[in-house]
């Protein structure tokens, strides 16, 4: 019968076939220990001399790592391993030969790992990570999808920029200028007044220089946006929605955060609701933490941040930011003109803003001002001005960064290791 790694009970005491890789071997004289994987799982194969050909226990003893088979063997319960199976091998039909397998189990630098990347990704640990952030993708689906919202998808590229123009990606449109799309907001904002409730979930891009454990140039984010919906509304879907992508991973992911030695009792603790911090009582508490130097009106660094998470145990939304440091679309908080309804959800142990959201002006008159203000009186942006002309409503969104949550709640360090192929400051390639 032939078969993945992902074994059931119904496969005890059978013989099977699985088409597999070496990732490591140990073997004695009498008998070879080899460690194999197929991407669906990890398995233990035991080739006996004894109980195979002598064509056999040579081909196993000197397999090389990362050579491919079929290999074939009876399945038992192995309760050491954490699949619970082992392989007691009976032959061995060998696909490929892998001859000098650059990563070796021994430790490699980064830059190193980084060069090979496309084959680094069959590690153990990059494998756990890929999948947790797979979980991530299914469960947020699923989220949306439970919730009656409709995925949209936005244009990857657009004549208008919503986060600003200095971070953009600038390309040929034929004759025109066009850029890679930093954010799909402003087109999501045009579908909730169409569908009421809309995500869209797709690359986006950012020309930033910053060379950080947090910026790629290219991530993918989430973002919901929803007609009818203020402010304080949109933070408790936040709240539902990151906790449940918590508890999702945490129910299927187990063997995941094992491999990667993550720390779980802080992953239990992600439960709605999450404390919320104004910005005015952010700049007093780091003031009292010693950060002399900030003022109001400044916008956080990542100490700031961490230093402000440092005080839950839980992600924090900080709220209410100063209209001055934040994008031109943000509606004003009420009676309050120098700062907006907005919030960044401020992951915890250092992981830094992962969510970024506001409810959107909706009145046309200020909307028209900010256009003065921002210099947006170009014919790429006035159909984001008709959104305000024809039924007009509160509406709100937020954007949610795929692989900060996944470093996040896998606990990496690096946003690099959290999508398959890193585009960074200095690496297109592979
Ligand atoms: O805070 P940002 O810039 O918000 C927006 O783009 C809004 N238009 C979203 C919306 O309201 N629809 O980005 C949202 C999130 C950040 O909180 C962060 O998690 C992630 O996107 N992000 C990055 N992730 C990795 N690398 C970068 N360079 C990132 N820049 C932002
Ligand atoms: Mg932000």
């Amino acid at each position: 019968m032939k078969t993945t790694i992902a074994l059931t009970p119904e496969h005890l005491e059978k013989t099977v076939t699985i088409g597999a890789w070496l990732s490591n071997k140990r073997s004695s004289g009498k008998i070879a220990f080899l460690q194999l994987r197929d991407g669906t799982g990890f398995i233990q194969g035991v080739v006996v001399k004894n109980d195979v050909s002598e064509e056999t226990f040579q081909l196993a003893k000197n397999l090389t790592q990362e050579s491919s088979m079929y290999i074939t063997g009876k399945v038992v319960e192995d309760t050491r391993s954490a699949f619970g199976y082992e392989l007691q091998v009976s032959n061995i039909e060998l696909i490929h030969e892998a001859v000098d397998y650059p990563i070796t189990p021994k430790e490699h630098g980064t830059e190193f790992l980084m060069d090979h990347r496309h084959l680094w990704l069959r590690s153990k640990k990059q494998h756990a990570v890929m999948k947790i952030r797979n979980e991530i993708i299914r469960s947020t689906y699923q989220f949306f999808n439970d919730g009656g919202y409709v995925k949209i998808d936005p244009p990857i590229l657009t004549g208008s920029s919503a986060e600003g123009t200095t971070e953009l990606f600038h390309t040929k449109y034929f004759d025109e200028e066009a850029y890679l799309s930093q954010s799909g907001q402003l087109y999501m904002e045009a579908a909730a007044m169409a569908f009421g409730k809309v995500f869209s979930f797709g690359p986006t891009f950012r020309a930033e220089k910053s060379k950080t454990r947090r910026h790629l140039i290219e991530f993918w984010m989430i973002e919901p946006e929803m007609a009818f919906v203020d402010h304080e509304e949109s933070l408790e879907i936040q709240e539902q929605y990151v906790s449940f992508i918590a508890e999702s991973v945490l129910e299927n992911c187990k063997l995941e955060l094992d491999v990667l030695e993550r720390d779980t009792s802080s992953l239990e603790k992600i439960k709605a609701p999450f404390p919320r911090i104004s910005y005015d009582d952010a700049i007093k508490l780091l003031k009292e933490k010693g950060f002399d130097d900030i003022e109001w009106g400044d916008d956080f660094g990542a100490p700031h941040e961490t230093a402000i998470a440092d005080n839950f145990d839980k992600p924090v939304f900080i709220t209410n930011y100063p209209a001055e440091i934040k994008a031109f679309y943000m509606k004003p908080a009420p009676g309050r003109s120098d700062v907006v309804l907005c919030a960044d959800l401020i992951a915890p142990e250092g992981y830094g803003e992962i969510i970024g959201g506001s409810q959107r002006i909706d009145d046309l008159e200020l909307m028209k001002e900010r256009y003065e203000q921002h210099d947006l009186n170009d014919p790429a942006y006035k159909w984001y001005l008709e959104l305000r002309q024809y039924g007009s409503v509160p509406h709100s969104g937020f954007g949610l960064g795929l692989e900060r949550t996944v470093a996040w709640l896998s606990g990496v360090d690096h946003v690099r290791e959290t999508i398959p192929f890193p585009r960074l400051l200095n690496r297109l390639y592979p």
